[in-house]
């Protein structure tokens, strides 16, 4: 071969690779062409090398120069080629991940407890009617819980037996003075509205109550209420039960019937149970009636202006009845399978 045929070859070796490397369509392609042009055993730019060592050895020089020029350029096309394959794979790739079209996934987020749902929706239903929120602490002193609420002191409901008295907290608040208590019941935020406020006052207070009674289905010894309190002038008893209708029909989404058995309680004269009737069944909700004379005083307003009405509904039987749950337990065993239908 001589060094004109050689140079000719070299040069249609480099224009042929350069072809091929740009025309790959993809990495599978451009592996073969590089096999082709630059394999290592049998390519043919080792067979250009071999023609190389053959040429006479003046025209040696001149030959490898152009040999080791043309050998650069084609493995830099090469390259070249592999970078822009490798980049349109990515493309292609991170495409089909991102497929905008697809629906999410949805990540899994709870709900709010049923009885957190319930108390949302008393206090939407009275805030319609007017009622303000108020509130009051769970650890209570025996003014709130009991003596305003006209509660003497030597009443069967202030038995240590039927509170939780909390020796600590009492010690706190001075010794030998008031004995603090987990409050037995919502009608406490009633005094400290009024001890605040003249009237006329419309509030409703939600929360907790604490009693000693065993669990069964139908107790637990923390349980929730709702109390309604409204005084202004001349209220009265169809006034306390039209909200009480209003509140069961809202509540249920359906005819509501409210009706009134005698009752006693120290704070409330006339006092009354509360049945609602929904869907054909009475169920007892609450005590009921219209605030005391004494109680009215104790808080410095004049019975002969101001009368009003009291309520207090146990916060999980409007649950319970609402959604046919059998068991007050299940609210506070928190098992999702029972949670997560509500
Ligand atoms: N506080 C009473 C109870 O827990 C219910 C009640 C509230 C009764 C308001 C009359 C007026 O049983």
């Amino acid at each position: 071969m001589t060094l004109q045929e050689f140079l000719a070859e070299l040069e249609l070796f480099a224009s042929e690779a350069n072809r091929c490397f740009q025309a790959a369509g993809d990495l599978t392609a451009l592996e073969a062409a590089r096999i082709e042009f630059l394999g290592a055993r049998s390519g043919r730019l080792k067979q250009l090398q071999k023609s190389l060592g053959q040429l006479p050895s003046v025209d040696r020089p001149q030959a490898g120069q152009r040999f080791h020029q043309v050998r650069r350029e084609v493995e830099s096309a090469f390259q070249a080629a592999q970078e822009r394959l490798a980049d349109r794979q990515k493309t292609v790739r991170s495409a089909e991940v991102f497929d905008p079209t697809i629906p999410g996934v949805r990540p899994v987020v709870g709900h709010l407890h049923p009885i957190t749902q319930t108390i949302d929706q008393l206090k939407e239903i009275m805030g319609r009617l007017g009622f303000s929120l108020a509130d009051g602490p769970e650890v209570e002193d025996e003014w709130h819980n009991f003596e305003a609420l006209n509660i003497p002191p030597d009443h069967p409901a202030r038995d240590p037996l039927d509170n939780f008295y909390l020796a600590a907290a009492s010690r706190l608040a001075g010794g030998a003075g008031p004995s603090m208590l987990l409050r037995s019941q919502t009608s406490t935020v009633q005094i400290r509205v009024m001890e605040r406020q003249k009237p006329p006052v419309r509030i409703i207070a939600v929360g907790r109550v604490y009693r000693p009674d065993t669990p069964d289905q139908t107790h637990s010894p923390m349980f929730h209420q709702i109390e309604g309190l409204l005084v202004d002038r001349r209220v009265t008893m169809a006034d306390l039960k039209s909200v009480l209708r209003m509140l069961g029909m809202s509540y249920f989404h359906g005819e509501v019937h409210i009706r009134f058995r005698p009752s006693f309680f120290p704070f409330t004269e006339p006092s009354v149970e509360i049945d609602m009737n929904w869907q054909g069944r009475w169920i007892e909700m609450g005590g009921a009636g219209m605030v005391d004379p004494n109680v009215l005083r104790a808080v410095g307003y004049d019975p002969e202006e101001v009368s009003g009405f009291a309520f207090g509904l146990g916060i999980e039987r409007l649950c319970m009845r609402q959604h046919g749950i059998d068991d007050i337990r299940e609210f506070y065993r928190n098992d999702v399978r029972f949670l997560r239908q509500f």
